[in-house]
C-alpha cells in the first residue's frame, strides 16, 4: 500500500490521531500560528483533513486523497484535488502557503517547492512544518518506518536539507521555530515554542518568496 492509499483508506484513523495527541497537536499548532498570516489569501498544499488550515485561518486546501479533502471540507476548507507538484492554480495567485508533515510524503519535494513558488505572489509567505529526521521522534519514526501505516513511504529531512531545498528553489528563509522536546507518549501537556531548530521533533521554517 503506498503512503497515499494508506491515508485515503485510514482516513478516519488519521483525523483521530489528533484528538488521541491533543497535547501534541496544540504544541504543533501554536509553533506555526506566529508565521501564518491572518490576512490575505492562503494555501495549505498537503492540506489532508484540514486540522490545521482551519484553525488557521487558511481558505483553500488541496490534498490527492479524496476521503481526507471530504473531512477538510466539512470543516470549511475550499477542498481542491490535485498534487502539490502540479499545482492547478494561477501564478501569483496567494499571498501565503502552508505545508504541514507533507513535505516528507511528496514524490518531489523540489517539484513541490517550485510549484510553491510559482503561486504565490512575489514576496509572499511559506510556512513549512515538519519533523526533524535528526530529532529523538524523527530517528525513531525513520528507524520504525516499515511498521507504520502511515509513514512507510514517508522520507524525512533534516533541518539543514530542508534549508537547502527552500533556497534552492528561489527562497529565502527567514525564521525558525520548534517544539516538542520530548517523545511523542512523553507529550501529556502542550509544549512551549522555542526559537531555531535542533532541540525538538517538530520544526517551523518560513520563508519569503524572492530575495
Ligand atoms: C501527514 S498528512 C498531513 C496532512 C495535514 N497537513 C496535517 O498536518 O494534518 C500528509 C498529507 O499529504 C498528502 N499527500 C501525499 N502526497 C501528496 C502530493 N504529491 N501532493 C500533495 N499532497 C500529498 C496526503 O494525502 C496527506 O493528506
Amino acid at each position: 500500500m503506498t503512503g497515499l492509499q494508506a491515508f485515503g483508506m485510514h482516513h478516519e484513523r488519521y483525523d483521530a490521531w489528533f484528538v488521541e495527541h491533543a497535547a501534541v497537536y496544540v504544541s504543533e499548532l501554536l509553533a506555526l500560528r506566529p508565521f501564518v498570516p491572518i490576512e490575505g489569501r492562503g494555501l495549505e498544499i498537503g492540506v489532508g483533513t484540514g486540522r490545521f488550515a482551519v484553525p488557521l485561518g487558511i481558505e483553500v486546501g488541496l490534498d490527492p486523497s479524496p476521503p481526507m479533502l471530504r473531512i477538510a471540507s466539512t470543516r470549511g476548507v475550499r477542498a481542491v484535488e490535485g498534487v502539490a507538484e502540479h499545482l492547478p492554480f494561477a501564478s501569483g495567485s496567494f499571498d501565503h502557503a502552508l505545508v504541514v508533515t507533507t513535505i516528507c510524503f511528496v514524490d518531489s519535494p523540489t517539484l513541490m517547492l517550485a510549484e510553491a513558488r510559482r503561486v504565490l505572489r512575489p514576496g509572499g509567505r511559506l510556512v513549512v512544518g515538519f519533523v526533524d529526521r535528526e530529532s529523538e521522534i524523527g530517528r525513531r519514526y525513520e528507524a520504525h518506518r516499515s511498521e507504520s501505516l502511515f509513514y512507510r513511504e514517508a522520507t524525512f529531512f533534516s533541518a539543514d536539507e530542508v534549508r537547502e531545498l527552500l533556497e534552492q528553489a528561489g527562497f529565502t528563509v527567514t525564521d525558525w521555530a520548534q517544539t516538542l522536546a520530548h517523545s511523542l507518549g512523553g507529550t501529556t501537556e502542550v509544549e512551549a515554542v522555542r526559537p531555531g531548530h535542533g532541540r525538538c521533533a517538530f520544526v517551523v521554517v518560513t520563508a519569503r518568496n524572492g530575495a
